[in-house]
């Protein structure tokens, strides 16, 4: 038995399943591993060179790209966040399409373009990425965590959205809706454009949950960092398989609002808020971050690169830690093939329980 949604049919994959992006941490193994299972493979935005020092988001992603297509024949994408702090966006943007143009193989493989924390136009209207459009089975999605965002993606014209509630890892919108409700409310309004549900999945029962309320597959963050595949540190995966659904916390900052594991960096920040906390919870809708000086930004901006960056090291504590509820339903670090397995047998004998219902 298989799962065949419209999200399988679109990217002609075998299961409806993708790891989530995770920038600014490499996802490259994750993603050849995802895509060889069958499923949906995701490359991050990442300014992280393969062996860890620092370049441009332009050089890493050619670099990943160009990496994942020699090690696997299966379907796969990349993430380019188009928030303001991505202050090269329309030329990575652009260059990233003309690269995957010059690539048969690439042409052919990476057919999943993700756009996120920013402004869905930013892709939708670039002139590389509508001419790689027109040539090749691209789609490109847009991660919407609020029903006014996923009008924004609509209407934009994007092929899908990335619905993501507010238990997810990481960035996450000020509205705090939870995926159930969100994922509910984008249905009644958009029920016919593909979407991926996002934010709190980490099994079959997720996942059938989830093509109950209209979505055609799911987007895994915590539970493909708690892999073997995964390139997070060790004591990063480590954290995952103990941990409670109530381990995480929300704050705001220089990335908005995000999702992070409860450690000492977490707590410290959240006891002392700042100035430019304060100024980013009450702005954090991304059209008004502008009134946040550029200097306060940035400074911000600094401090949480330090504090992203020390979890390369295995520093646990003074380290940005982002992980989502669905912490507290992983029990183990699985190879990926076998979680996308699990997940998927589940969810048909979930999805076949549940038809049981039906007189
Ligand atoms: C470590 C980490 C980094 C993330 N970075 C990004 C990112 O660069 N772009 C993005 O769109 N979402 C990012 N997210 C959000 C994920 O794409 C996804 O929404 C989230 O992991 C879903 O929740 P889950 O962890 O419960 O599966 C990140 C999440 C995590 C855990």
């Amino acid at each position: 038995m298989t799962l065949k949604t419209n999200i399988t049919e679109m990217f002609g994959i075998k299961h409806p399943i993708a790891n989530a992006a995770m920038g600014p941490y490499r996802t490259n193994e994750m993603a050849i591993a995802v895509a060889d299972a069958g499923a949906l493979g995701m490359i991050s935005h990442t300014n992280q060179s393969m062996d860890g020092r620092e370049e441009t988001a332009l050089a890493a992603m050619k670099k990943n790209l160009d990496y994942v297509v020699e090690h696997t024949d299966g379907i796969f994408g990349f993430n380019i966040r188009t928030s303001r702090l991505t202050t090269d966006c329309d030329k990575l943007i652009s260059e990233t399409a003309k690269h995957i143009m010059a690539n048969p193989k690439l042409k052919e493989q990476c057919l999943y373009a993700l756009t996120s924390a920013g402004s869905a136009t930013r892709m939708a209207q670039n002139p590389d990425f509508k001419k790689l459009r027109e040539i090749s089975q691209v789609k490109h999605f847009h991660v919407a965590p609020a029903l006014w965002l996923a009008e924004k993606c609509v209407n934009a014209g994007c092929d899908g959205l990335v619905v993501t509630g507010f238990e997810g890892g990481g960035h996450q919108s000020y509205e705090k809706v939870g995926g159930l409700v969100l994922l509910q409310q984008v249905q009644q309004k958009y029920p016919d454009i593909p979407k991926i549900a996002c934010g709190g999945f980490a099994t079959g029962n997720g996942l059938a949950a989830a093509l109950a309320i209209g979505a055609g597959g799911i987007s895994m963050g915590s539970r493909f960092i708690a892999s073997i595949e995964s390139e997070f540190h060790e004591k990063y995966k480590n954290v995952v398989p103990p941990a409670k659904a109530q381990d995480t916390v929300v704050r705001t900052g220089s990335l908005g609002t995000i999702r992070l594991w409860k450690n000492k960096f977490a707590m410290a920040k959240g006891l002392v808020k700042s100035k430019e906390e304060k100024m980013a919870e009450e702005k954090a809708k991304e059209e008004h971050r502008t009134e946040i000086s550029k200097e306060e930004l940035m400074e911000e901006l600094r401090k949480d690169t330090i504090a992203q960056y020390a979890v390369y090291e295995g520093d646990m504590d003074n380290g940005y830690i982002l992980l989502g509820q669905s912490i507290g339903i992983v029990n183990q670090i699985d190879s990926i093939p076998d979680i996308i397995e699990t997940v998927v047998k589940d969810a048909e004998k979930a999805l076949k329980k549940a038809v049981t219902y039906v007189e």
